[in-house]
Parts: structure tokens; sequence; C-alpha cells
């Protein structure tokens, strides 16, 4: 696992998107899974101005993103689809048909899990998933349990979850209860994975996770195991860490 240091959330995000921009180059046609929240509206804001400059084209780049609300629809200001769309797709030339979010308005949530799941399969993989990470250690929606869930779910969200997410709604009780996420399965299946956290409050889950005994009860700990892992945190996030070398 390498774990590169930024001085705060403005230098975490150039750093977080050098690592996309720096896939993007690489592989034109590539397939990124793309996390939502407030960890990456920096980086998304740093890809958007490289593109505009002339330095990045997303007209080949697909895109795949962890998790949506169920009962939120495209056009609910706090749905990943919006999300997605204002802060990153809206101001660059991808092809929106090649970017995927869970319908958060499905009516048979198996379909839509199985469906989610087969999108996946025939992008042919995920070249690099982007993750935040959440307090109590989930990653996309995945929620501490008694094991890893593989495939895309519909999953119950923590009450920790629900009270974190409430900043975006008005009231609590706007928060969704439920939502659909890939599964840890899908996820760890990625090629590369960049976590990117920022801000004291993730410092003890920081160490929990990727210094901690890998169990589903910290589902990030899973990450441990995977062969090409990136976490990008600022100095805060990673306070508990020691520094090495
Ligand atoms: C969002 C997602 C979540 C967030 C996590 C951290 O698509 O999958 O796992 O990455 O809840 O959220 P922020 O960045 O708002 O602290």
């Amino acid at each position: 696992m390498e774990i590169i240091r930024a001085k705060d959330y403005s230098d975490m995000s150039r750093k977080a998107a050098n690592i996309l921009a720096a896939q993007i180059v690489m592989k034109p046609n590539c397939v990124l899974g793309l996390a939502t929240g407030s960890t990456p509206v920096g980086a998304y804001r740093e890809l958007v101005r490289r593109y505009q400059e002339g330095e990045l084209d997303f007209s080949r780049v697909r895109t795949v993103n962890l998790d949506e609300y169920k009962g939120l629809g495209p056009s609910h200001s706090q749905s990943y689809r919006y999300f997605m769309d204002s802060h990153l797709f809206d101001h660059v030339n991808i092809n929106k048909a090649g970017t995927f979010v869970p319908d958060g308005l499905a009516e048979d949530d198996g379909a839509e899990c199985r469906r989610y799941d087969q999108v996946v399969a025939r992008m042919g993989g995920v070249d690099l998933q982007l993750l935040g990470l959440g307090h109590n250690g989930h990653i996309g929606f995945n929620e501490p349990g008694e094991e890893y869930p593989k495939n895309t779910h519909c999953v119950k969200l923590a009450e920790s979850t629900i009270q974190a997410n409430s900043r975006l709604f008005e009231r609590i009780g706007d928060v969704p209860e439920y939502a659909y996420t890939m599964g840890v399965g899908t996820i760890f299946k990625a090629a590369k994975v960049l976590v990117a956290v920022s801000g004291g409050d993730k410092a003890r889950i920081v160490r929990e996770a990727f210094f901690g005994p890998v169990t589903p009860k910290v589902p990030a700990s899973v990450l441990q195991l995977h062969r090409d892992v990136t976490v990008v945190g600022d100095e805060a996030a990673l306070a508990l860490i020691e520094r090495r070398g």
C-alpha cells in the first residue's frame, strides 16, 4: 500500500487528480470507478480545470459509480447521478451514455442489482477505483457487518451514515434509509484502488482500516489485501499514521 501525504484538502485533491489524470493519459479508453461525497469534490474540480486547459480528453473514458440512494432520481439534487453530472460529467467531453450510476428509482431491487453487476462486467472491469472512506470504515455503502457482501446489493444505511450525510439534506428524515451499492467483491476486482481521505475526523478510521485487523466490521480493511492500493490523505487525516522512511 502506497501512502501519499498531502498538506491540506486542496493539495490532497491535486494529488488525487494527478493519479486519475495519469490513468486517463496512459489509457484513454479506461474505466474509472467513481465515488461521491465531500472528499472527491476538489479532485473533480481539478480534473475539470485540466480538461478546460486542454490537458485531458474524456471522450473515450467510461465510468461506473459505486452507489446511489434508493428512491432518488437523477433530477434530485442529492442523488449521486446529479452529483456526478454537476461536479464532473457536465463540464468535460465525456460521453454520458458511457457513465453508469445505479438507478435509484428502480422498482425491483434484485433486478437492479443484477443489472448493475452486468454493467460492470460488460465494461471489462475497472482500471482505477476511486474511494472515499466512511467514519465507520464503509466503502461505497458497504456498512460494517459480519461478512463482505460480494455483489451489488440494496443496503440499509447505518444510523451513523444517515447522521453524517444529513448535512446535505434539509432534514435528517429526508435522508433515504436504503441505497444500492457495489459489493466489496466488485470493488476489490478493480486493477488499482485510490482512497482519498481528508480531515481529522477521519484519522482514527484511517489507522483502523489500513493498519488494524482485516475484518468486515471495518469494511475498508479488506483493501490491505489488495495488490495495488494508494491512499492519498491530508496531514489531518493521516495524523495517527506513523511516517515511514
Ligand atoms: C460515496 C461513497 C461513500 C463516501 C464516504 C465518505 O459514493 O461511496 O463511501 O465515499 O461516505 O464520504 P465523504 O467524502 O463525504 O466523507
